[in-house]
């Protein structure tokens, strides 16, 4: 009785838990963990072969540079947050891609390299609620609401939240097309 009890309490103090805790970014390197299998569709794989895994890595270029001088940015576009909000993951969440000062030399330093680029997280929301296998498998099979753990599922709204007029090389964004070349579905079975 006294067993079942004690079973009971931390039953239900861990779904407290999960109510309460925020979602936090773990990272794209958890997800390939689990998704990176071909028979499942090798997300991790396909993603890394498409422009978001290289968003971070292109505000280093000259191309980039010249757009943060023409737009009088006060430091390189790298450390930027006018550039940065859209080409990393999870900017301006306490446990998203930040900037902060080294205080032994004074320079600004990258905390969060893992989210670095536009991964997993960007467009699925923040993972730390959502990654465990059971859960997983439960929000597949419709019996849990991955909503409420602080998974997204992504439509063409969630890629107007970057691709918009605010960007400063903005042309046109034709979400059929694009989703396209972005594509990673599981394997038809
Ligand atoms: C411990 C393993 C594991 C980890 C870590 C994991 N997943 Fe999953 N995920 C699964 C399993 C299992 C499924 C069920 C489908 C399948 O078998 O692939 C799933 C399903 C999904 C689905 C489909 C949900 C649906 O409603 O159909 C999405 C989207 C997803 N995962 C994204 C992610 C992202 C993003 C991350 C990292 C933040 C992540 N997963 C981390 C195991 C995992
Ligand atoms: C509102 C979101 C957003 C902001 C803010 C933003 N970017 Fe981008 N950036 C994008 C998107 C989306 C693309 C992809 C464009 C496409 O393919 O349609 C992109 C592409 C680029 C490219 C690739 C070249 C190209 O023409 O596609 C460079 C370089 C770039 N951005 C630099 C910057 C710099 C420098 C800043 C800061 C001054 C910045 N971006 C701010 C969203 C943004
Ligand atoms: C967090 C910001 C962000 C979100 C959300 C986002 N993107 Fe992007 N996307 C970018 C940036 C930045 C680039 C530029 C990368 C480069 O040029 O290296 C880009 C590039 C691309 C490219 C490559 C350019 C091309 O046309 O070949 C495609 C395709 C694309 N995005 C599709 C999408 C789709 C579809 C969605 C929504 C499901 C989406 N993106 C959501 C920021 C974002
Ligand atoms: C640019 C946005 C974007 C990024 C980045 C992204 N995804 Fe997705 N993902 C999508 C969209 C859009 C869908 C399709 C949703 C739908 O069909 O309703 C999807 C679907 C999925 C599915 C379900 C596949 C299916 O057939 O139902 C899984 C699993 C998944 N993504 C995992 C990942 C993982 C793991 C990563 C990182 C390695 C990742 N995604 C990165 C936008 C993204």
């Amino acid at each position: 009785m006294k067993l079942l009890t004690t079973v009971i309490l931390l039953l239900s103090g861990g779904l407290i838990f999960a109510q309460d805790a925020k979602p936090e970014y773990i990272g794209s390197k958890k997800c390939k963990m689990c998704h990176n299998k071909e028979v499942k569709g090798a997300q991790y794989s396909n993603w890394e072969a498409t422009a978001h895994a290289n968003t971070f890595d292109i505000l280093l270029t000259d191309a980039a540079k010249k757009i943060g001088e023409k737009l009088g940015l006060s430091t390189t576009p790298d450390q930027a947050g006018e550039c940065l909000q859209c080409h990393v993951t999870g900017w301006g969440s306490a446990s998203g891609y930040q900037l902060t000062i080294d205080e032994t030399n004074k320079k600004l330093v990258s905390k969060n390299d893992a989210l670095k680029s536009v991964s997993c997280e960007a467009c699925h929301g923040p993972g730390s609620l959502y990654k465990g296998k059971k859960v997983m498998q439960a929000i597949t099979d419709g019996t849990t609401d991955g909503a409420s753990l602080g998974l997204t599922y992504p439509d063409e709204k969630t890629c107007r939240g970057c691709h918009n007029e605010k960007s400063p090389t903005f042309k046109s964004f034709n979400f059929e097309e694009r989703a396209k070349k972005i594509a990673h579905p599981y394997p038809q079975q």
